[in-house]
């Protein structure tokens, strides 16, 4: 029963054959591949052999009916996922109820195929999608509840992991974050305090919900859950419906929560960036020999870092980095910036406060936090006799030391007005005489691993 191709492929059974050539009809717009069973049980012996995503059925059909149909496909491992649609002229409470008891997803009257019918298909199929993707991690002690769960959940399509306690579970999460984690409290080995801890202290398992099943139904231990972090506690024993409701429920909502953060995160980094950007245009404005400056620099550090295989987020931050590397020289006077002759005492001063500067104007940005430690620590040097910190070898941010050797590369082959750029042979040279005094060892490697590349 492979699936073997994009399109959904639709099982539609109906004893009567007009009713099947109407709903044909209806659902032509959607464009789907759609086979056709006269009852329950040809249904059962096309399922065997075909893969289907989807069955709408009617409940009243000779031989074996819709209600037994949707039974027997319930019971089976490998059939208990396909969601099905009962579309019946018997719309009684008590029909509605027995529909769903026996696992339909949806319950259409006849009458509203016309109006209702696509839009049920297209969300069932797209709530499938969705659950084939999401993995549940469940942790209990006890067997029967494991499969009790892991059963339930499997029929609504999820991906179920199961675990034993605390330690098996995360053991088996290692390297795949699982969607939502449902956990008992009182297990052996590690509980369900202890795991919701380490689940909090973890980067990536922490955006995971974690949900309390558990027996306890005592006021302060369900608040002690929910303040180490649970996101709802559920009592045992439960009705499995409840629950796959509550998962839905807490799935969809987290994933709303997750879709605006990130939706106002990326707002307020492009609106931030935006006005970043045209500082440092600014900055750049006020001196014609280190324009393009900054976007050499940028291009350099990105060029080397991209040969450590950092990831593609990291690789942005350090494009920024080296953009904004010193836009603390907004804050410099033009007396001192613009100065064509040596500097005195004084102005030297002020120019080494740009990095403190640049590191005052990007903390207000969270989003940006990550490029800090290039503005700030980009004229440290490794033998600790730089600024601003005084840092020493791989106290230093590793980003600011490959600024470090960009920064010293492109100054050194850029003109400035008293004196010419030198050939990038002798800039060569003097970072391979400075090393290990002025900057890395290692990131003045990397450069020229960069530049032989
Ligand atoms: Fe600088």
């Amino acid at each position: 029963m492979e699936k073997n191709n994009e399109t959904p492929h639709i099982l539609l059974v109906e004893d009567s054959a007009m009713i099947r050539k109407y709903f044909q009809k209806v659902l032509a717009p959607l464009h789907m591949n759609i086979s056709e069973a006269a009852d329950g049980l040809i249904a059962l012996h096309m399922i065997k052999d075909n893969h289907f995503d989807l069955i709408i059925t009617d409940i009243d059909m000779p031989n074996l009916d819709g209600i037994e149909l949707c039974q027997q496909l319930k019971k089976k491992p490998e059939t208990r996922s396909i969601p099905i649609i009962m579309v019946s002229s018997l719309d009684s409470d008590d029909d509605i109820d027995r529909g769903f008891q026996a696992g339909a997803s949806v319950y259409l009257s006849k009458t509203d195929v016309q109006e209702r019918l696509c839009l049920a298909v297209e969300d069932v199929l797209s709530k499938t999608d969705q659950r084939k993707k999401q993995h549940i991690l469940v942790v209990d002690d006890s067997q029967i509840i494991r499969t009790i769960v892991e059963n339930g959940l499997s029929q609504a399509g999820f991906q179920v992991i199961t675990a034993e306690h605390g330690r098996d579970a995360l053991n088996k999460i290692q390297g795949k974050k699982p969607d939502l984690i449902l956990s008992d409290i009182a297990m052996p080995i590690m509980d369900g305090f202890a795991l919701c801890r380490e689940i909090q202290e973890h980067d990536t398992f922490r955006l995971s919900p974690f949900v309390v099943m558990s027996t306890n139904s005592e006021r302060g231990h369900m608040k002690r859950m929910l303040e180490i972090g649970a996101a709802a506690y559920i009592v045992k024993p439960f009705n499995i419906d409840q629950l796959v409701f509550l998962i839905e429920k807490i799935l969809s909502d987290h994933f709303m929560l997750l879709l605006k953060e990130k939706e106002r995160l990326d707002f307020e980094r492009s609106a931030m960036l935006s006005s970043i950007t045209s500082l440092n245009t600014a900055l750049e404005a006020r001196d014609a020999y280190t324009r393009g400056h900054s976007e050499a620099v940028a291009r350099i550090i990105t060029g080397m870092i991209q040969l450590t295989g950092e990831s593609d987020q990291d690789i942005e931050s350090v494009i920024i980095g080296g953009q904004l590397h010193d836009i603390g020289k907004i804050g410099v006077r033009d007396s001192v910036l613009l100065k064509p002759g040596k500097l005195t005492d004084n102005e030297y001063h002020q120019i080494k406060k740009h990095p403190s500067i640049g590191r005052g104007i990007l903390e207000s940005i969270p989003s940006l936090s990550n490029v800090i430690d290039i503005v700030y620590h980009h004229h440290e040097r490794f033998d600790g006799n730089g600024y601003p910190e005084n840092l020493k070898g791989s106290q230093i941010p590793l980003w600011a030391r490959i600024t470090a050797v960009a920064d010293t590369y492109h100054a050194l082959t850029s003109d400035r007005p008293y004196r010419q750029g030198m050939p990038r042979q002798k800039a060569f040279q003097i970072l391979s005489d400075i090393k290990g005094t002025q900057l890395c060892p290692d990131c003045v490697e990397l450069f020229f691993k960069w530049i032989k590349a």
